[in-house]
């Protein structure tokens, strides 16, 4: 029993958030592709009409397969419900996102959401944040944003793939991922990095979950 099991097992108790005829965001990466493929076996069985709106490539040819209809976040004026993961979170519940770099549409649909049900494993919970936070920016804007990293007493590393090409968005962006060593106070952080000009998201997102599982080993979970 795993960390997968445990997921499974919540993305499952996680249905009953759901109810027919909702909109429903769906986010990106490895908790959120349990829970789309779980959510795709509901809509069959009770015939629900649900509209999914994705938050990433990854995420909308998962939900293609498992026959979720479709729409885009600017056809909507709110969502019912929204699911996704989170790279870490902290005993404030804030959470950081943006490890797959989805985080611009994410924190979009946190905010057109009535309700953000957030999945993750124990690993991700701290009491201060203590990863890197991704931010994206405009290409042109790099530099700028760099230095206003450094003021804010920040190091910025520009996302690259593998084979050290740089990591572009799906609006086009780069990703900074920023390393403010341990972080006291997130919404004061988060409001100073969105002031330069150049910056469209931070990964610290100031919209917390009203629903967060958390994955424990031995395929359980506990809802906090
Ligand atoms: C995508 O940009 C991210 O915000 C993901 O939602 C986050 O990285 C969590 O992904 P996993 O569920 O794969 O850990």
């Amino acid at each position: 029993m795993s960390f997968d099991d445990a997921i499974l097992a919540l993305s499952n108790n996680a249905l009953k958030f759901v109810k027919d005829d909702y909109v429903i965001g769906l986010g990106s990466g490895r908790a959120a592709t349990v829970f789309v493929k779980s959510l795709g076996k509901l809509i069959k069985l009770k015939g629900y009409n649900i509209k999914g709106i994705p938050t990433s490539l990854q995420i909308k040819l998962v939900a293609e397969k498992v026959g979720i209809p479709l729409i885009e976040a600017d056809q909507v004026d709110h969502i019912d419900v929204v699911f996704d993961g989170a790279d870490q979170i902290n005993s404030q519940k804030f959470v950081i996102k943006g490890g797959g770099g989805a985080l611009l549409r994410e924190n979009i649909l946190f905010n057109l959401a009535k309700k953000v049900v957030v999945m993750a494993d124990k690993t991700k919970f701290v009491k201060n944040f203590t990863r890197t936070v991704p931010v994206e920016v405009h290409p042109s804007a790099r530099n700028l944003v760099i230095n206003s990293i450094k003021k804010l007493g920040g190091t910025a590393q520009l996302r690259s793939l593998d084979r050290g090409y740089t990591f572009f968005t799906e609006n086009g962006n780069i990703i900074l991922d920023c390393n403010f060593g341990t972080i006291k106070n997130p919404k004061v952080l988060t409001q100073k990095i969105k002031q330069t000009t150049g910056v469209l998201e931070s990964g610290i997102f100031l919209r917390k979950p009203d629903v967060i599982y958390r994955a424990k080993t031995g395929g359980k979970f506990d809802i906090l």
